[in-house]
């Protein structure tokens, strides 16, 4: 695979955002000696490379009633080193859609000969496992896992540490095309494989935005991360003194993290999930505030953001408004502790130019979960473990 080398880096105390970075050429041969003239303004990731790293990257599916067909084809997109964990909120009543995907799931495992682990989000036994554990953040009044894909992501983070991957990768099951998905993880591999901290982070851009045939589902996402970036670089620009115009992956649902970052940030609930890494990074490692972790400052937190050479297309549901999507992120911006009155002035004249919110009114603050760090792992591992076997798709075979 060859991507454009980083051109440029915006540098925010610990904290190095890559400007974004093209794929060239998804698949770029054997591997040979690149001339070192090649070399300075792209970068060439050899196939065994990329194995190298999908290998400790576990591939996380959030799914709640997608229609089979769609996870299905997400499922196969997958690269067959990544370990995929799909973490399901389908429902179980009625028509047993759970039981459908993990059907699917274990045949499609049985053909390839390869192994996955499928887990419902509201299974007691994982309920049981946090509360062991110590981190009853996620659970509701029942005792079981919030609704929520932010809270299907936490514990899949805390499965990903039990089983020890390296890094952790999202990709939503309702994603129409299986070669978009594999793209995706590819460059969640070439991103970690360039990173030069342990602590990164690697975000998907997408080149194509279908707008006529697409529906509104996509002009909206369209819209809303124009607006959220905007206010996201003013939250930078604001403390460097210096405009910028470097992020553009606020929102971005496919995303990957190494665990090492990954289980020292909090997380926020809904829309705000992927907006808030960005604001906690920029907290725990910007400078201004105090430092949340001493090795992760020393080594740098680096985030690549990378454009993909396929579309994105997903399903459209035709039903949030713009609003719904846009309040939670900018509500996790507004309510940092980084966030200054000139921020947070550009937040209101947003939302209240797209009839959000009222001009006096502020957005909500986002719900907000502590680091997956504080769970006590051996505990929780130690109740998960006894119904692992039952998690894995295809149980020894
Ligand atoms: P959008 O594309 O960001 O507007 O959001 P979607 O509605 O497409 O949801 C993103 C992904 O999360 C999809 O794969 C959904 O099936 C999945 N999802 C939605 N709600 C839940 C949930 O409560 N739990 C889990 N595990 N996944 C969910
Ligand atoms: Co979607």
């Amino acid at each position: 695979m060859r991507i454009e080398a980083p051109r440029y880096t915006e540098r925010f105390g610990a904290v190095r955002i890559n400007e974004v970075q093209k794929v060239l050429e998804l698949d770029s041969g054997r591997a040979r000696k690149m001339s070192l003239h090649e070399n300075i303004a792209v970068r060439k990731i050899e196939e065994d490379t990329l194995k190298d790293f999908e290998e400790k990257l576990a591939i996380v599916i959030p799914v709640r009633n997608e229609k089979l067909k769609l996870f299905e084809g997400v499922i196969s997109g997958v690269p067959h080193e990544c370990l995929t964990i799909v973490i399901s909120n389908s429902d179980t009543e009625k028509v047993d859609r759970f039981r459908m995907e993990k059907d699917t799931l274990k045949q499609y495992c049985h053909f390839t000969r390869r192994n996955a682990l499928i887990i419902h989000q509201k299974d007691p036994v994982v309920a049981r496992a946090l509360e062991a554990g110590g981190y009853t953040d996620i659970l509701d009044e029942d005792g079981l896992v919030r609704n929520g894909k932010a809270e299907g992501m936490l514990l899949a983070m805390m499965i990903s540490m039990m089983v020890k991957k390296q890094f952790i990768g999202f990709i939503d099951a309702d994603n129409f095309f299986p070669g978009s998905v594999w793209e995706y993880v590819r460059c969640y591999a070439a991103g970690f494989s360039m990173a030069q901290s342990q602590y990164s982070m690697v975000r998907v851009v997408w080149r194509y935005k279908p707008k006529a045939s697409a529906g509104m589902h996509f002009r909206k996402w369209g819209r809303v991360s124009e607006i959220t970036n905007k206010c996201m670089n003013s939250l930078i620009s604001v403390k460097t003194g210096f405009d910028t115009e470097i992020i553009k992956t606020g929102n971005a649902g496919e995303h990957a993290i190494s665990l090492k970052l990954a289980e020292i940030l909090p997380y926020a609930s809904g829309y705000a999930v992927e907006p808030q890494e960005f604001v906690a990074i920029f907290e725990g490692f910007g400078g201004v505030l105090p430092l949340s972790h001493q090795t992760g400052a020393k080594q740098g937190v680096e985030v690549f953001q990378i454009e993909t050479r396929n579309p994105h297309l997903h399903e459209d549901r035709g039903t949030d408004h713009l609003q719904g999507m846009l309040v939670p992120g900018l509500g996790a911006i507004y309510h940092s502790k980084l966030c200054d009155s000139d921020t947070k002035q550009l937040v209101i004249n947003e939302l209240a130019h797209q009839k959000a919110i009222q001009l006096e009114e502020e957005p909500t603050k986002p719900r907000t979960y502590r680091p997956p760090k504080v769970l006590n792992l051996k505990k929780f591992a130690a109740v998960v473990e006894e119904h692992m076997a039952s998690y894995y798709a295809l149980n020894g075979q």
